[in-house]
């Protein structure tokens, strides 16, 4: 394994909410450490609502935390930074921008100069499929170019970390298969660090060098699964038996965590109100 890039110390994050006069305190997520190495694909995937898109805010400094730390390069992170760069589920791109406009945005943001920034932003396209469609605007693609569209938006700043977070979850079941595909040809092209949240065992299997699965809320690492599957990847290795294997590994831990979020849930509605721990916050979320 390469250095460590991204780590998580202790993290805990709690959201504050109010019910009446009343403040409580949910723990979402609760004492994660994780090490990614350098150029690593980490997919994280756990029980819908445990925390992950809040612990993947928490990584781009967005959201306080309530106890631990992340390290970047070995240095904590305190807030924001172009360092990292993310990436989300649906449409993120500007309206009134053309795709080359979209994917510059950043480039812009960072004062680059402008004959660098159109050499970027047209390496970018290339490397994403979209040359033909730089003077598109985003009503005028289709879904799977959106996401591509995004995601050359998010490369084009260069951070040293990729985090996605359901980013094909709006597509057919046909195009995220592609995406997928390109998705991990873009990964080997840059061996960007990256980070990706998906509810799809398939798909986390296919592209990550690791699965690590979350318990039920609040959440928890509950098992690393390596993926030990040779590279380059192509999408038809899901057909092979290892494929398959490693799938029903890590359905199984999720399985479990699927019944427990049940069980809580339903504990929830025996007691008329919901989980919280009573862990003090520092700061209150945004
Ligand atoms: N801003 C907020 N304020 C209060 N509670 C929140 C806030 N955002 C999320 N939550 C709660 O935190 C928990 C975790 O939410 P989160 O979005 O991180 O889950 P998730 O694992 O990404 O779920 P999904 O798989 O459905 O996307 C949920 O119970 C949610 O209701
Ligand atoms: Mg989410």
């Amino acid at each position: 394994m390469n250095g460590v890039k991204l780590a998580a110390e202790g993290v805990s994050i709690g959201y504050r909410t109010r019910e009446g006069r009343n403040i409580r305190t949910a723990t979402v997520v609760d004492g994660v450490d994780l090490e990614v190495a350098d150029g690593e694909f980490l997919c994280i995937v756990g029980p819908s609502g445990c925390g992950k898109t809040t612990f993947m805010t928490a990584i781009t400094g967005m959201l306080p935390l309530s106890a631990g730390r992340f390290e970047l390069d070995g240095k904590p992170i305190t807030g924001p930074g172009t360092d990292r760069a993310m990436v989300f589920q649906g449409a993120q791109l500007l309206p009134w921008r053309t795709v080359r406009g979209n994917v510059a945005y950043g480039l812009e943001v960072l004062r680059r100069d402008r004959a660098a920034k159109q050499e970027r932003v047209t390496e970018l396209l290339d490397l994403v499929g979209l040359a033909d469609f730089a003077d598109h605007y985003p009503h005028q693609l289709s879904g799977g170019m959106q996401q591509r569209a995004n995601l050359a938006r998010a490369l084009a700043v260069d951070s040293d970390v990729l985090l996605l977070d359901e980013p094909f979850a709006a597509l057919d079941a046909q195009t995220r298969e592609l995406m997928q595909a390109e998705l991990t040809r873009i990964w080997a092209a840059q061996r960007k660090t990256s980070i990706l949240v998906t509810h799809s065992i398939s798909e986390a299997v296919f592209l990550a060098d690791r699965v690590v699965v979350f318990g039920p809320r609040p959440a928890r690492v509950r098992k690393i699964v390596p993926i030990d599957l040779p590279r380059p990847r192509r999408l038809d290795v899901k057909h092979t038996a290892g494929f398959r294997e490693l799938e029903r590994t890590v359905w199984d831990l999720i399985e479990t965590a699927e019944i427990e979020t049940a069980d809580l849930e339903t504990a929830d509605l025996d007691a008329g109100s919901p989980v919280v721990d009573p862990a003090p916050v520092e700061r209150e979320a945004p």
